[in-house]
Parts: C-alpha cells; sequence; structure tokens
C-alpha cells in the first residue's frame, strides 16, 4: 500500500460528526442590509463551461464540440465566455488560437481565460490571447489559511506577493499589447473560507497594481471553490466585502459559487442581494465534484420574478440537448425547468388544478397557473407533456387524459368509478401508464363491454303516449327481439328489457355529449345503474345519440354482471 492510499484510510476512521466537523463561523454583520434586497436587474454573466465545466468531464470536450459549445453560449446571450486555460495544454491553447484566428468572436463577446499566478504560464496565456479584441485575463491563487498551511508552507505575505508578482507581470504584458482591450480578473481561490480581512487585503494589493478605474474595472471573483456554509453566510461575507473594499465604484464583484451543500443556487441569489453584479457558472451545473452553479436555473429563477435576465432560453430543449451530446452529462429528470418531469403533474388534484389553471389564464395577465411556476411555453416546452400517469394520480387523473386528449367528459360520479379501476391497473403494473393505455381499458371496460348483451337492431317510433321501441340484441350470441314503451328512447329500452325479463336494475343518472364536430360525429353516451344498493356505468359512443345511449344501458347492465 502507498503512504497516500494508508493516509486516505487513516482518515476515514469512525469517529461521531462532531468531533470530526465544525459548523462554519457566521460573520459579525449585525447590521446587514441584503435580506431586505431584493434582484431587480441581471448580473453580468459569465459562462466557465469551457473551463471549469470542461474540466469536471471524464472525457473533455473535443475541439468541435467546444465551438459547439462556444457558439451555443453566445446565441443564448452570454457577452463574457471563460474559454479555457490556454497555458495548461496544447489543445486549449490550440482552441483559444482558432476561435481569435477564425474571426470565431463576436464583437460583443470577450474571452476570458484562465491562469495560474506563474510567470510562465501567464507569458503563454498572452501569446495564446494575441489579436483577440477584448480579453479577460483571469488569475488566482488559493488565500485560504487551510492551504496555505497543509499545501504551500507559506504565510500570508507569501501568498499575497504570488498574486502581486503575477499582477505585476500581468499589467506589463497588457500595456505591451494595447491592441487588445483588457479587462482583469483576480479570485482569491477559497475565498469563502480565507479570512475576510486577507481576502481584501490580498484583492486590493492587486488592484492598486492593476489600478482599475469606473471605466475599466477589476473584476474581484471571489469564490465557494468548496461551497462550505449555508448561503447567509456567504451572503454577509459579499456584503462585508462591498462595504470595506477601497475604491469599490472601480470593481465588479463577481460570484463564482460551487454546489458541495446544493446550495450553489441560492449562495448565489443571496449574495447577489448583498451586492454582487456579476455570476460565473455554467449550463445545468456542470462543475466540479457536485458541480459549479447552474446559471440556467438562476436566470430562470429570475424570469419567473419578472426580471429580465438577458440570456435566451426559450428553446431550453435543444440547449439541454447540445449541452447533454457535448458533455456526456445528463440533465436530471427533476432539473428545475430542464428536467423530462418539471412540468408533470402525477397526483390527479394537480392535474386538475393545472386544468382548471389553463382554463383561467388571461393571454395579459399574470401567470398564475397553480403547479406551474412558470409557462412551460416560455422555455420552448409543450403542454401535452404536463401530465402523467401513475398509481399515485388519485381518482381524476385518469378521467382527466381522457378528457383532454381524447375528448370524453365522464360525469363526475363515473370519473371516481373509472378512477378506481385505473389506479388498481396502475397497481397492479407498478410504473408509469401510458395515455393510450388508459383509453384501452376505457374501452374494453366500457365501449366494447358487449358481453353477454350487444345491441343488434334498434327502432323507436314517436307515440302519443310516449315512444316506442322494437330492438333485436344477442345475449351470448342468442338473437332476442324486445319491444317497450316510456316516455323517451331509454326508459322504452328499459321496459323491453324488462318485458324479456332482465329486470334486477333500476336506471339512475345519463349524460352524453358530442366527441366530434363535422361529418364523422360520433355522441358519447353515459348511463348508470343501480343493481342491489351498487351502481355501474356504462359508456358508449355511436353516430346516433339514441344507439350510443341503448349501448351504454347494456354496457353497465354487462359490467354489473360481470361484477354480480
Ligand atoms: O472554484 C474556484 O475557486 C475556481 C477558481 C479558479 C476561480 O474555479
Ligand atoms: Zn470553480
Amino acid at each position: 500500500m502507498t503512504n497516500t492510499t494508508q493516509d486516505i484510510q487513516k482518515v476515514g476512521a469512525q469517529l461521531p460528526p462532531a468531533a470530526k466537523y465544525r459548523s462554519f463561523p457566521t460573520i459579525a454583520l449585525k447590521d446587514r442590509t441584503w435580506p431586505d434586497n431584493q434582484i431587480t436587474k441581471a448580473p453580468i454573466w459569465c459562462s466557465v463551461d469551457l473551463r471549469d465545466g470542461n474540466q469536471a468531464l471524464a472525457i473533455p470536450m473535443s475541439v468541435t464540440e467546444k465551438l459547439e459549445m462556444f457558439q451555443l453560449l453566445c446565441e443564448i446571450g452570454f457577452k463574457q465566455i471563460e474559454i479555457g486555460f490556454p497555458s495548461a495544454s496544447q489543445i486549449e491553447f490550440d482552441f483559444c488560437r482558432r476561435l481569435i484566428e477564425e474571426n470565431r468572436i463576436p464583437d460583443d463577446v470577450s474571452v476570458q481565460v484562465l491562469v495560474q499566478c506563474r510567470e510562465e504560464l501567464i507569458r503563454r496565456t498572452f501569446e495564446a490571447l494575441e489579436g483577440a479584441k477584448q480579453a479577460i485575463v483571469h488569475i488566482y491563487n488559493s488565500t485560504n489559511p487551510a492551504q496555505r498551511r497543509i499545501v504551500f508552507g507559506m504565510s500570508r505575505e507569501q501568498i499575497k506577493g504570488i498574486a502581486v508578482n503575477a499582477a505585476q507581470l500581468v499589467r506589463e504584458l497588457a500595456d505591451a499589447h494595447p491592441e487588445t482591450q483588457w479587462t482583469m480578473e483576480y479570485s482569491p481561490e477559497s475565498f469563502v473560507l480565507t479570512e475576510l480581512d486577507f481576502s481584501l487585503e490580498v484583492c486590493e494589493a492587486v488592484a492598486a497594481i492593476w489600478k482599475p478605474t469606473p471605466d475599466n474595472k477589476i473584476i474581484l471573483n471571489l469564490p465557494t471553490t468548496v461551497e462550505s456554509s449555508t448561503p447567509n453566510v456567504h451572503a454577509d461575507q459579499i456584503e462585508w466585502f462591498c462595504r470595506n473594499l477601497t475604491n469599490r465604484e472601480n470593481a465588479i464583484i463577481s460570484l463564482h459559487t460551487h454546489n458541495d451543500r446544493g446550495t450553489g443556487v441560492a449562495t448565489t441569489e443571496l449574495a447577489l442581494m448583498a451586492g454582487a453584479e456579476r455570476v460565473e457558472g455554467t449550463l445545468f451545473g456542470n462543475g466540479e465534484r457536485t458541480g459549479n452553479l447552474d446559471i440556467v436555473t438562476v436566470a430562470l429563477n429570475m424570469y419567473s420574478q419578472g426580471v429580465e435576465s438577458n440570456l435566451d432560453f426559450s428553446d431550453l430543449p435543444r440547449v439541454r440537448e447540445i449541452y447533454e451530446r457535448t458533455t456526456r452529462m445528463d440533465v436530471h429528470s427533476r432539473h428545475p425547468y430542464a428536467g423530462d418531469l418539471t412540468f408533470t403533474a402525477f397526483s390527479g388534484s394537480h392535474q386538475d388544478a393545472i386544468n382548471k389553471g389553463f382554463a383561467a389564464q388571461q393571454e395579459d395577465a399574470f401567470w398564475e397557473v397553480p403547479y406551474l411556476p412558470i409557462d412551460p411555453k416560455d422555455v420552448g416546452r409543450d403542454y401535452e407533456k404536463i401530465v402523467r400517469y401513475n398509481s399515485q394520480s388519485g381518482k381524476g387523473g385518469a378521467a382527466f387524459i381522457l378528457e383532454q386528449f381524447y375528448g370524453f367528459d365522464l360525469p363526475k360520479a363515473m370519473r371516481i368509478e373509472f378512477g378506481k379501476i385505473m389506479n388498481a391497473f396502475a397497481d397492479r403494473e407498478g410504473r408509469e401508464i401510458a395515455f393510450q393505455e388508459i383509453f384501452d381499458q376505457f374501452e374494453s371496460e366500457y365501449l366494447n363491454n358487449t358481453r353477454p348483451l350487444e345491441l343488434d337492431s334498434f327502432r323507436s317510433s314517436e307515440r302519443e303516449q310516449g315512444v316506442k321501441i322494437a330492438a333485436r340484441i344477442r345475449k351470448n350470441g342468442e338473437s332476442i327481439e324486445l319491444v317497450g314503451n316510456g316516455n323517451g328512447p331509454i326508459a322504452a329500452f328499459v321496459n323491453a328489457l324488462q318485458n324479456a325479463g332482465i329486470d334486477n336494475f333500476s336506471f339512475k343518472a345519463y349524460a352524453e355529449h358530442s366527441l366530434q364536430s363535422g361529418a364523422g360525429a360520433q355522441a358519447a353516451a353515459y348511463i348508470e345503474i343501480e343493481q342491489e344498493g351498487r351502481t355501474f356505468w356504462g359508456a358508449a359512443i355511436d353516430a346516433s345519440i339514441e344507439r350510443a345511449s341503448i349501448k351504454a344501458l347494456l354496457s353497465a347492465i354487462n359490467r354489473s354482471m360481470a361484477k354480480g
């Protein structure tokens, strides 16, 4: 066993959490103001898909895939895109060169490149950027106490010295290439774990060298490299930093949250409320470990609050398709806004409320459809997929699907009966049930339920005292002639059945509607009967409403016989 493996195993020793971990210290900022703030405008967005996102992929993107992703990011509306780490490898260098030499960078987009605070790497980075119209050079070094002690064995002064020396070289090289419009960015890596006064000291030392102005601001990027606290603590850190930074007007405070605690989005949102103006992140949150900030979610959260995000996610399925293909990562089915199930309701009561919400929604009114935080259309999704059916869907779900997709408007009491049938079916199957299967069940249980009784022929004539009918039915294939009278065709048919000895039921309820308009119009009829205290529904369709009613009655009787 190697030393490293032994060391890692030693760390795995069983300890209670209180002996192994410490709670994250709070920030002494009693007069914090951020909790009262709201996000009212979009930040400057910077995509780090091609750098932080790409470096976390098992199979990094090929140059062709990177080009496709870059193109997509431009189309979405990113004006700042971190394209990689050109000094780290030839592929990264070549990609940067290709974007510049093939004129692929739109005039209003700045490419950003990351580089460690090391002389040879910084020089190589400037070579990669030669000829760029505008570029952001992003340098970083770790500033937090654990890394200073464990990894570098350096004092605060020495760590600050690394940043200052790098900043000086960046300044010189940038001054030597005035043909490019330079923006400079510095990240105290693991800002979240660094003493606030020290982060501030290093950032101010770097700023003193770069000499930013309100027209050419320094970007101070304050990462939660490993998300370590609740979001409110990071918001306090950001408010503290903004308040204490000298010449605040010369700086853009940038967020770069990761998602180790699963709260990257919340952390970014609270930190924006605390005064940050810029956000680095990736599509769908791809990135190291549990990922970077998911920019799609933050932007669409903003959108759902009525704030223009300046990012176009109106065709989110296309964004997702390109993302999944180029990164080989999956978007989870429950991912906000983008997941397959995001605009889907299994619960019958939710389905019902959504249905009513759509019916009530006015075109020019605020969005108010229950259970749908935004209009699925706004992100290129459609309504049809909103409803899904499984054993959790409740009694109304199946009837809702029959109504929405097959045009059958079942009476309320029948919805409950059919809901029970479908629930039992879904329970037996133990899986999601397709709409067609719901219709098939409806068809075999009601519409095609012709055993033992099936209508053969039917004639009705109006008389002074009501209606007379003459009909022929088949009972298990044997033909039976029927005659009867009543005040309407159904009553006359009930009377005819009684005359033939089929009389152990009473008629309870009736409903009908047309199924579709035009020449091929069909009528749907629903009839409820009672037999020995139990009720049974029947249903049928036919071009003639009278025939549909008679067939529905036979369907109800057949069901009662089968269950009796
Ligand atoms: O997470 C991080 O700290 C980074 C820096 C390099 C900005 O990715
Ligand atoms: Zn990062």
